[in-house]
């Protein structure tokens, strides 16, 4: 089934594109305005204008914990591409723009390496890559330095975020932009010139001003860790966020705000891999497509059907063709 086309507003105070990314970013009006046609066919537009590029490209990837040498990812495949602006007419011959957003979602049992995955994508220390291949944005990340692929524009949202005694959360995002301003050959930001791009963010996450001021998570409820980490996507933005069961620890209200977030940070040109064991956040962030992990492999992918599916009847309600 196709992805759904969907409608999306790059002025919200979320919105925070990534500094990796100079030309390729959406420049097309939103999708309410329209105009007409002169001299060239809507057909014709439409094909000239669409184009979708990949953004991950996994094959056969396998990996093993680095101490121990066991196996933990037997194979994995997994592509992932940007969404695209599609130009399309009315029967009035009036020109309109689609965004088509592409979002992915991970399901699977406990221990089937759905964390793992993600974290042999962002280059975590405790695992190393026995075969296979990883793609992003065309680049081999295999032998890249995991800050190298932060800076590539891959985010990553731990399942049980880790705290950095002694570093402030306004100094740590504000080190992080920084860090990707000057890649991107930018001056640095000032304390009062980056409080004024962080405060509507973190007001938009509803969260209190005072957290920016602690240090990276330390003593931060588990709800708590969960839209720090969304704060710091907004601020520092990605081509390709891998959440990691987002909500988890959330309550009902926070998981709403955090959604709303990620909804909000959504556009053609990136996109987001969450893992999650529930279908309440897929209500809210619609995946295009669903994938199931077990034993270390992506065994069967589909649309946000799979995931009723699982709600309702378990993983044994699925037929893993
Ligand atoms: N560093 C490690 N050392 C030993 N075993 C590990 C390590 N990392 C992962 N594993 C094992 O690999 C398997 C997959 O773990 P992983 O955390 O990826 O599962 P998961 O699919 O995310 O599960 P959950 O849904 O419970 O979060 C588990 O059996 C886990 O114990
Ligand atoms: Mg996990």
């Amino acid at each position: 089934m196709a992805p759904p086309l969907a409608a999306v507003s790059s002025s919200s105070p979320l919105f925070s594109p990534s500094s990796s990314r100079p030309i390729r970013r959406c420049h097309a009006p939103p999708p309410s305005i329209s105009f007409q046609t002169r001299g060239r066919s809507p057909t014709a537009a439409a094909a000239a204008e669409s184009s979708v590029s990949t953004l991950l490209e996994v094959r056969g990837l396998t990996a093993s914990v680095k101490e121990t040498g066991q196996q933990i990812l037997a194979g994995v495949d997994l592509t992932i591409r940007e969404g695209e602006v599609r130009v399309g007419s009315s029967w009035s011959r009036r020109l309109q723009f689609y965004w088509r957003l592409v979002i992915h979602a991970i399901m699977g049992k406990n221990g089937s390496g759905k964390s793992t995955l993600t974290k042999v994508l962002v280059g975590h220390p405790h695992y190393e890559v026995t075969g296979g291949t990883i793609l992003f944005k065309g680049e081999d990340l295999v032998d890249m330095e995991p800050e190298d692929r932060s800076l590539a524009g891959l985010f990553m949202s731990f399942q049980a975020p880790i705290e950095i005694p002694g570093v402030s959360n306004f100094d740590f995002l504000l080190m992080a932009v920084n860090a990707r301003r000057e890649r991107s050959g930018l001056p640095a930001l000032g304390p009062l010139e980056f409080y004024s791009v962080v405060s509507p963010k973190v007001d938009a996450l509803k969260m209190d001003p005072k957290f920016l001021d602690r240090n990276v998570n330390e003593g931060f409820s588990g709800g708590e860790r969960k839209r720090n980490e969304i704060l710091q996507l907004s601020v520092i933005g990605a081509d390709l966020a891998l959440l990691d069961e987002i909500d988890s620890g959330l309550d009902v209200d926070a998981l709403e705000d955090v959604a709303n977030a990620v909804n909000g940070l959504l556009t053609p040109q990136n996109s987001v891999l969450m893992i999650t064991h529930y279908q309440r956040l897929l209500d809210l962030i619609k995946p295009s497509y669903v994938h199931i992990m077990e034993n270390g492999k992506i065994i069967k992918t589909g649309d946000s059907s799979i995931a009723t599916q699982i709600n309702e009847g378990g993983f044994k309600s699925i037929a893993l063709v």
